[in-house]
């Protein structure tokens, strides 16, 4: 491994995703650009091995740049974040972001094909190429941008499905070029994936890369069979060869930075919260969900477990609590608006139904929170409810695993938590030490609720000591590492067509 991890340093990986990891804004009286990191899935899991991979980065800002500022935010983002903005107008964001990725993309990608094709008041939708045409288009500035810095010997690591279509745009301007891509999201079993109208060209585009990675076997497994239906050619478990070029295919699951975590439950200011809240829930068991407010996390679903276990445990009624953080996400698409209507209304019905004026059996904060308010929630809390319909991995179950640790000083506290956690996440192939679920089971996530808040310590120590060992061992840094070594395997084994 550490023979991996120097040659890899070797040269530059010019990283490539939807969204940069800074944001940052203007301050409108001295006309200043300001950035700052953000937290984040892709961010945080690459944030660790940033410098060992002598990384760029190159994505959108989140927002519209207007055409005097660029100059200004292009260098400033290069001096002090080794960052390469793309310039996307707020119309094509809404196509090829809004639409294409999050309203056609996204939920077929998590088995949901619905929202598109569903019949809604006024409006017949169907599938619209105006959406795909702007995703390529969208996809070409962002390989303008990669032209704009690349030299033969980088190796281009492109992210998610935003950018399918990248790899291919690249091949065709660079021969040469070292492409790997990583899926973060499921890649759906080809029974769902072939209902897209472009399903063909889209697969033909990710084929000119040299590496394409996955979370999991299964969605490994799918990709090859959506190649052999949808394409007609051959595969292996390893890969394929399409076009005269052979594409290698690898499991690379991902993890994130426990380190990170246990450094921020050191803080003082991180203790004093602890203690408080303990304070302010003292008596009662801390029920707790975090997730992006995105209807593949099936918070409703959850919010039903709930309402039933309160319903059929009544002794329970005022000695336990959900802390539900629901953190606002892609806010103009109208399939996550009809989601945070529906969530409003079953936690104001479960609170209206069980609560008092002592008592709130929800708490919804439906903001984003700190880092430290975050790692002090989820070090006290008694149990973690992920009840994803579908999640490329999720990283909060491996977050909440490695925030639970004594706080000798700070609290009791009765020993670690428990991980109740949908077998449709990613991360239920590898943490058996949570109670595993089909959310779609209200029975049986009620069930688990009541085993999580009632197992013995003893129970609870066997699968804490399970759990940390796989999120301790299984890292953000060691993903990335292992990716791109991966890659310069892969690239470094491929005919060199220039010598020929
Ligand atoms: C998922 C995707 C990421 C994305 C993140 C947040 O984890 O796989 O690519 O960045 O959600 O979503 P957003 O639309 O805000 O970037």
């Amino acid at each position: 491994a550490g023979e991996a991890s120097e040659s890899v340093a070797k040269h530059r990986v010019i990283i490539v995703a939807n969204r940069l990891p800074v944001s940052g804004g203007r301050d409108e009286k001295t006309g200043e650009w300001d950035f700052r990191m953000s937290s984040g899935g892709l961010v945080t899991a690459l944030k660790g091995s940033r410098e060992e991979l002598n990384a760029v980065w190159i994505g959108w800002l989140g927002q519209e740049i207007p055409e005097e500022d660029r100059e200004q935010v292009r260098e400033k983002l290069l001096r002090e974040y080794n960052a390469v903005p793309v310039f996307l107008s707020d119309e094509l964001v809404n196509k090829y972001y809004n639409g294409f990725s999050n309203d056609v993309l996204w939920p077929l990608f998590h088995y949901m094909p619905l929202p598109i094709y569903q019949s809604e008041a006024g409006s017949d939708k169907r599938f619209d190429t105006v959406l795909w045409d702007a995703y390529r288009e969208a996809n070409v500035l962002f390989a303008d941008a990669v032209a704009a810095i690349w030299v033969e010997s980088d190796y281009i690591w492109v992210h998610d499905y935003h950018l399918m279509w990248l790899p291919l745009e690249l091949r065709q301007r660079f021969k040469h070029a070292n492409i790997g891509w990583f899926l973060h999201t499921p890649f759906p079993s080809s029974e769902i994936y072939r209902i897209l109208p472009v399903r063909k060209p889209l697969l033909e585009a990710l084929l000119a890369s040299d590496l394409l990675g996955f979370h999991t076997y299964d969605y490994a497994r799918h990709f090859l069979s959506a190649c052999a239906r949808v394409l007609e050619v051959d595969t292996t478990p390893r890969g394929l060869e399409y076009a005269s070029h052979f594409m290698s295919l690898g499991v690379f699951p991902i993890g994130i930075d426990p380190e990170h975590i246990a450094h921020i439950l050191q803080r003082p200011a991180v203790h004093a919260r602890i203690a408080e809240l303990t304070e302010t829930f003292a008596g009662r068991k801390v029920l707790l969900g975090v997730d992006r407010l995105d209807y593949i996390k099936g918070m409703p679903h959850k919010l039903l477990a709930l309402e039933l276990f309160l319903t059929r445990h009544p002794e329970w009624r005022g000695k336990v609590t959900l802390i539900q953080v629901g953190v606002p996400s892609r806010t103009e698409v109208p399939e996550y608006q009809r989601l945070s209507e529906r969530v409003n209304e079953l936690v104001g019905r479960i609170n209206g139904t069980f609560g008092n004026l002592e008592y709130a059996p929800v708490h919804y904060i439906n903001q984003s929170i700190t880092q430290e308010e975050l790692v002090a929630i989820y070090n006290m809390a008694d149990v973690c409810l992920v009840t994803s319909l579908r999640d490329g991995m999720n990283l909060v179950s491996y977050e909440f695993v490695a925030a639970q640790r004594d706080m000798p000083g700070v609290h009791q506290k009765d020993g670690p938590g428990v991980l109740v956690l949908s077998e449709f996440a990613g991360s239920a192939q590898s943490l058996s030490g949570a109670i595993r679920i089909n959310p779609w089971n209200t029975e049986e996530v009620c069930h688990a609720i009541q085993q999580a808040l009632t197992l013995s310590r003893a129970e609870r120590e066997i699968r804490q000591h399970k759990l940390s060992r796989y999120v301790s061992v299984n890292t953000a840094s060691s993903w990335a590492k292992s990716f791109v070594a991966e890659l310069r395997t892969v690239c470094a084994n491929k005919p060199n067509l220039s010598k020929l």
